[in-house]
């Protein structure tokens, strides 16, 4: 059973080979069309979505199979408090594929713990959104007809950016990469995203100025910033203009740009850039689409004939993952899936680094974010 939580669950040989299924579907969608007869997909989405959700039902619709569908919270029984965790196990029960969007932190994570089916992440809280980085490596890999050698240029809201983070993920595996992070001090890349870097030698540079930026890059991937990730408002309202691309500012670019947002936009990017040959924005929500049939044919090949209902529920009994880590105090990201869920211990790994006072920093397994912990007393 193989479940996409984060980019890096698959390998680059796998990548290559759903990118070359996306191509074969976009070449032969007739091919595809009775490919998911009978087969059901959970579309889970506790956070709003035009694109993620409508295009993963478009997905699975052309694949041939049917969709259940969960808009919203409050249509749910999570709105009577039921756990993400029970909530699964009960899709598990219904469906053979589930994708799940939730605003917290690592209930990606969570819910893939307890799935009897592949279950994939459509975005959890400010955290990761890998089917959005599957839409993103497509759009470059047609548009520059590579995924090697790119200067990418990162721009907006690198904090909260779920997206930004997958796509690092992504991009850091491919030779001669080298990012450029431009975003106000309080939106900065965080320090996780840039360590691992380091520990890599990837290249990078950390800027405020997009202008600046904009003649090296190869790669323009745009961000908003997202009002719902504040809590004070008053810093929101100071920082959400901090970015305005319009086709002016273009003219210090490259021919070859390619201007990427994974959408929904506010106005970050003027809609004077639309008609630019190097604005790819609303073919890449398409590409989504078809990187979302190449991944659910992906993961419910690798899932093999999976029982009937009761015997997943068995497994699922016997079976479910329990997380592990160093026993730590409550996780501080007041976003973190551990601070809502029952029975969440908080579990920390540690990431081989110390601070001043000679803690080892560690990171919640859930979320990622990093807690000085004193071990061995
Ligand atoms: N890119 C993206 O996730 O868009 P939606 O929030 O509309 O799904």
């Amino acid at each position: 059973m193989r479940h996409l939580i984060d980019i890096t669950d698959l390998s680059v040989e796998e990548l290559d080979a759903v990118m070359d299924r996306a191509d074969d579907i976009i070449a032969h969608p007739e091919q595809y069309a009775h490919a998911c007869e009978g087969k059901k997909i959970a579309a889970l989405f506790f956070e709003p979505s035009t694109r993620t959700r409508l295009s993963f039902e478009a997905a699975m619709s052309e694949l041939g199979g049917k969709v259940l569908s969960v808009t919203g919270a409050s249509s749910s029984s999570q709105a009577k408090g039921e756990s993400v965790s029970d909530t699964i196990i009960m899709a598990s029960c219904y469906v053979d594929i589930i994708a799940m969007r939730h605003p917290k932190e690592g209930a990606a994570f969570v819910a893939a713990g307890k799935a009897g089916v592949p279950f994939i992440n459509a975005g959890d809280g400010g955290h990761l959104h890998p089917t959005q980085t599957l839409a993103d490596l497509l759009t470059i890999r047609r548009e520059c007809g590579r995924l090697t050698g790119l200067t990418v240029g990162m721009c907006g809201d690198l904090k909260y950016g779920r997206t930004v983070h997958s796509l690092t993920h992504a991009m850091q595996r491919y030779p001669g990469t080298r990012f450029v992070f431009i975003s106000p001090e309080e939106l900065k890349i965080p320090a996780y995203v840039t360590e691992e870097l380091e520990e890599k030698g990837i290249p990078y540079e950390v800027t405020t100025s997009l202008s600046d930026a904009l003649p090296s890059l190869d790669i323009l991937y745009m961000t908003r910033v997202q009002r719902e990730r504040f809590d004070d408002p008053e810093v929101y309202e100071r920082l959400k203009d901090s970015y305005i691309l319009n086709a002016a500012m273009l003219e210090n670019a490259k021919d070859s740009l390619r201007i990427l947002h994974p959408l929904p936009r506010v106005n970050e990017i003027s809609t004077d850039v639309d008609g630019d040959i190097r604005a790819c924005y609303f073919k890449e929500a398409l590409y989504g689409k078809y990187m979302r049939m190449a991944l659910i044919l992906f993961l419910l090949e690798q899932a093999g004939e999976n029982g009937d209902h009761l015997k997943r529920l068995e497994r699922i009994r016997t079976e479910s993952v329990k997380p592990e880590g160093i026993r730590g105090e409550v996780c501080e990201n007041p976003r973190c899936i551990s601070g809502t869920e029952q029975e969440l211990p908080p579990l920390y790994r540690p990431t081989g680094k110390t601070d001043a006072e000679g803690r080892t920093i560690c990171r919640c397994i859930y979320c990622e974010t990093e807690k000085a912990i004193r071990l061995n007393v």
